[in-house]
């Protein structure tokens, strides 16, 4: 039971990674304000939690992180049906489609960074409001991904918003760190969500490819990154902050493969020169 007693709000709450912390920080004694814009999702959450015996414990709350009064709305919120906050999980993203940045939509980059980097802000800015209230502070930890840190790993608008979070999560650690407020960034690496889903196809076939995509030899999985966030919530990471953790099953520490891909190209580059 490391957050007995806490409140803590979760964007992105209705599905997914998000879905996943939510469970894990309710099972571990929390309160919990699961915040999505996805009211379906949102519901049949609500419904679980109800049939798990956790109704009291558990709300949804409709919400779009990329509109700043929505995400104030959700702390009031928070703080009127449970008395306060003690962490805010920034978690909800999209993902576009990759397109070449000559090609780029603008309408579409802004879109990514109203949801993906401006909802964090307000998550923090208005989140922050509330745990300076509390005499021991409180936790921050925002979503980034491994697509924060290299080109290729994700579409250039929301590899270029999760980045932007590596770094807004180390100036507002430096800022809060007097309130006690502690700040740190989450990088998943590969997770089978409905985010994957629909931009790499189903999860019959993406499994497999999962399985091999890094060292790790399982695919990776919503609860790995909950865990993740219970110990960034929680005591246990006391005097962590400004850190962002790569959760990614070694696929980071594999690196460019470069002896494999030079022996590739080679092997290639001959199979070419035999067939002229
Ligand atoms: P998901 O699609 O299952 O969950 C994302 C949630 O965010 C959805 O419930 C969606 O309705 C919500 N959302 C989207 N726009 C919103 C908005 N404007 N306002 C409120 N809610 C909104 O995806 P997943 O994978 O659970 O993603 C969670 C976080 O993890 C995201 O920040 C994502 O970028 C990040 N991530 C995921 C990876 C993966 O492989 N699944 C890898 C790296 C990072």
């Amino acid at each position: 039971m490391k957050l007995e007693g806490k409140v803590a709000v979760v964007t992105g709450g209705a599905n997914g990674i998000g879905k996943a912390t939510v469970e894990r920080f309710v099972a571990e004694g929390a309160r919990v304000v699961a915040a999505d814009q996805d009211s379906e999702a949102g519901a049949e959450l609500a419904r679980e939690m109800t049939a798990a015996g956790h109704d009291d414990r558990v709300a949804f709350h409709q919400c779009d992180v990329s509109s700043e009064e929505s995400v104030a709305g959700l702390m009031a919120f928070s703080v009127e049906r449970f008395g306060k906050i003690d962490c805010v999980f920034n978690n909800a993203a999209i993902a576009p489609r990759d397109v070449a940045l000559v090609d780029l939509d603008i309408e579409q980059w802004h879109k990514v960074l109203d949801v993906n980097l401006n909802g964090v802000l307000y998550g923090i800015k208005h989140g922050a409001r509330e745990l300076k209230k509390n005499p021991d502070g409180g936790t921050i930890i925002n979503t980034s991904s491994l697509a924060a840190l290299s080109a290729k790993s994700g579409p250039a608008a929301y590899s270029a918003s999760k980045a932007a979070i590596v770094n807004l999560t180390m100036a507002a650690a430096v800022q809060l760190a007097e309130f006690k407020i502690r700040v740190n960034a989450i990088s998943p690496g590969s997770i089978l969500t409905s985010l994957v889903i629909k931009l790499r196809g189903p999860a019959e076939r993406l499994i497999p490819v999962m399985e091999r995509t890094q060292p790790w030899p399982e695919h990776g999985r919503p609860e790995y990154i909950a865990s993740v966030a219970l110990f960034l919530a929680s005591e246990d990471s006391r005097f962590m902050t400004g850190q962002n953790l790569v959760v990614d099953g070694g696929l980071m520490a594999a690196g460019p493969r470069f002896i494999d891909r030079v022996a590739e190209i080679q092997e290639a580059l001959d199979r070419e020169a035999a067939a002229k």
